[in-house]
């Protein structure tokens, strides 16, 4: 299977974070000196994506312009003699037509967010990625699950999962767990935002999938679930009456960057895992835990 495009939703309003997204998408709060998306869109590129498809909404603009070449910088840059910081700038900017910007009006869930994309993927596989939990590992989370896909067949889905304890199980989308499968292991049942004595067990899906286009059509009509969005999770539970879908318990550290004590955790964790910054941070961090 063959996965090319890769869609991110990014027209959430990040209210788990405010202030600091009243005026800036949450997308772009930087983890050491990145933004959040970046970390993700090289993420996609790793495992191969050739098209990032982003679903935006109003305020989100700044998104697009990352993306874009800033003519006065390149050009200040190059008078300047930058050449690492050039180098930089030239390692995360992604092919010319390689990106597509559609919007989603209004704040219907996830579901309705994937849904939103439906042209830009059209009758292909596709992954998504949610932007605001970032898997500290190499190869990265998606990698992991293209690879794992490959012997999975041309029709199956491919969920990320990752056990929580059980009193978290309400905050995410759980799965059943069947038969295993290579790495994998065949999903029985899916539920969003289960309480705890509903959750078919403590596997949360974390925010990477790899999904067939048929979703599409289950997601134009898809009714209203947990908190009142259509849920993507609903519209996985539709296609399994017809496909398959699976389970990769990845590798790696995941980071849930859309909480305050999420976002700082993975600024220490990215922040030590860079050679120039380590040492200092980790004296700091000596420093205030002894105060
Ligand atoms: C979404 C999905 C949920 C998944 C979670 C991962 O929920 O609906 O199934 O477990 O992302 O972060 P949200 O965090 O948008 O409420």
């Amino acid at each position: 299977m063959k996965v090319r495009k890769a869609v991110f939703p990014v027209a959430g309003l990040g209210t788990r974070v405010l202030p600091a997204t009243k005026a800036m998408p949450k997308e772009m709060l930087t983890i050491v000196d990145r933004p959040l998306i970046q970390y993700v869109v090289d993420e996609a590129r790793e495992a191969g994506i050739e098209h990032f498809v982003f679903v935006t909404g109003r305020n989100k603009g700044v998104i697009e312009d990352h993306f874009d070449r800033m003519f006065e910088l390149d050009t200040t840059l190059r008078e300047r003699s930058k050449q690492a910081e050039m180098e930089l700038l030239e390692r995360d900017q992604p092919a010319a037509g390689a990106m597509s910007f559609t919007r989603q009006q209004a704040p219907l869930g996830l579901g309705h967010a994937v849904w939103c994309a439906r042209d830009v993927v059209g009758d292909e596989p596709f992954a998504v990625l949610l932007p605001d939990e970032l898997v500290l590992n190499t190869p990265g989370c998606l990698k992991q699950m293209i690879d794992v896909a490959h012997d999975l067949g041309p029709k199956a889905n491919l969920l990320a999962v990752e056990e929580v304890p059980m009193e978290r199980v309400h905050q995410y989308g759980v799965v059943g767990v069947g038969a295993s499968k290579g790495k994998a292991f065949e999903v029985s049942s899916m539920v969003e935002k289960p309480p705890r004595e509903k959750a078919p067990s403590n596997l949360s899906i974390t925010g990477r999938y790899i999904l067939q286009p048929e979703i599409f059509k289950i997601l134009e009509t898809q009714e209203r679930g947990a908190g009142g969005e259509i849920q993507l999770t609903d519209g996985m539970v539709g296609l399994a009456k017809s496909q398959k879908f699976y389970g990769l318990r990845f590798e790696g550290e995941r980071h849930d960057c859309g909480s305050k004590a999420g976002f700082l955790r993975a600024n220490i964790a990215y922040g030590l895992r860079r050679p120039e910054l380590a040492d200092g941070l980790r004296e700091e961090m000596r420093r205030y835990l002894k105060a």
